[in-house]
């Protein structure tokens, strides 16, 4: 193996969460390369969207996991294999790993949060009116639905979004997805503080074990992470205009023509 082409591997120490960003609009990369990391299953996804633009976010973004596991596990990206849980979250089969992982997918944006030994959940969402956000909220705890009564109606919809995007990254880290009720747990959005879990009526130790961070990827894109409590550094690290994309995909290129 040539060391100057092998993949180099990305360090990931215990205590820290990389988030990884990308758009789809900015990767040129050929779309013939992004189906040939893919699995059987993975293109029989593809080959099933309806809508072009689906099955390029779908593929790009398992092409993109696949290789940025790769560098963090030392496997080939095509050999990779995942396992899902009966609630559709993502875990590493082979090789194995304490490298956990969770994606989001908004618009054009990508994200992918990568953890070691810790549980990860996030979400990401291109701002938007919601068109009857008190139909959804009535989902939500009584303290969250008083919360968005009580602000200006100018407010609601940016209020709604942001618990939103913070509700969907907590059951994400759980990997229960829209299985948990929505009303089983309160999250508190006060201004200018983290986003803080009030309660969890099936397990009240959780809100003392996720923390919640909101961040900004792009331009009316909003995100949220949930990571383990004792997570000391939460690293945003975007792909440049999918330039290390592409680098990353010529490497693995090398790799397998070797
Ligand atoms: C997990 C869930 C909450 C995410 O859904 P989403 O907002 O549609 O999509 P996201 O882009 O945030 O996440 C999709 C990714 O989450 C991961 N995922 C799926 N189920 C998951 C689970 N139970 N736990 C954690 N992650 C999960 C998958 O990797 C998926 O990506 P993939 O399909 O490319 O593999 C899903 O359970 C769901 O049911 N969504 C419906 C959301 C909805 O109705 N939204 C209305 C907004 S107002």
């Amino acid at each position: 193996m040539n060391p100057m082409t092998s993949p180099s591997p990305i360090e990931l120490h215990a205590g820290t969460v990389h988030l990884w960003y990308t758009s789809v609009a900015q990767t040129g990369i050929p779309f013939d390369d992004l189906l040939s990391v893919l699995d059987e299953e993975e293109r029989d996804r593809a080959a099933r969207f309806h809508f072009e633009r689906d099955r390029k976010l779908f593929v790009l973004g398992r092409a993109f996991l696949r290789c940025l596991l790769a560098r963090y596990t030392g496997a080939h990206p095509a050999r990779i294999r995942f396992k899902q849980n009966q609630y559709g979250k993502l875990f590493l089969e082979y090789p194995v790993s304490s490298v956990q992982f969770n994606v989001a997918h908004s618009g054009d944006c990508i994200i992918h949060a990568v953890a070691r030994g810790t549980g990860v959940g996030v979400d990401v969402e291109t701002f938007r009116d919601f068109e009857e956000p008190e139909t959804i909220s009535s989902y939500f705890a009584p303290g969250e639905q008083a919360w968005l009564l009580a602000m200006d109606s100018h407010e609601v919809n940016a209020g709604f979004f942001t618990l939103w995007t913070c509700k969907e990254a907590y059951i994400k880290a759980l990997g229960l997805g829209l299985s948990k009720p929505l009303d089983s747990f309160e999250i508190s959005l006060a201004k200018s503080r983290e986003p803080k879990i009030l309660f969890d009526s099936d397990d009240n130790t959780l809100p003392n074990s996720w923390r919640l961070l909101l961040f900004e990827p792009g331009r009316n894109v909003l995100g949220c992470v949930a990571v383990d409590i004792a997570s000391k550094v939460v690293e945003l690290r975007d792909y440049g205009s999918g330039v290390l994309l592409e680098r990353l995909f010529s490497e693995v290129r090398d790799h397998s023509a070797q």
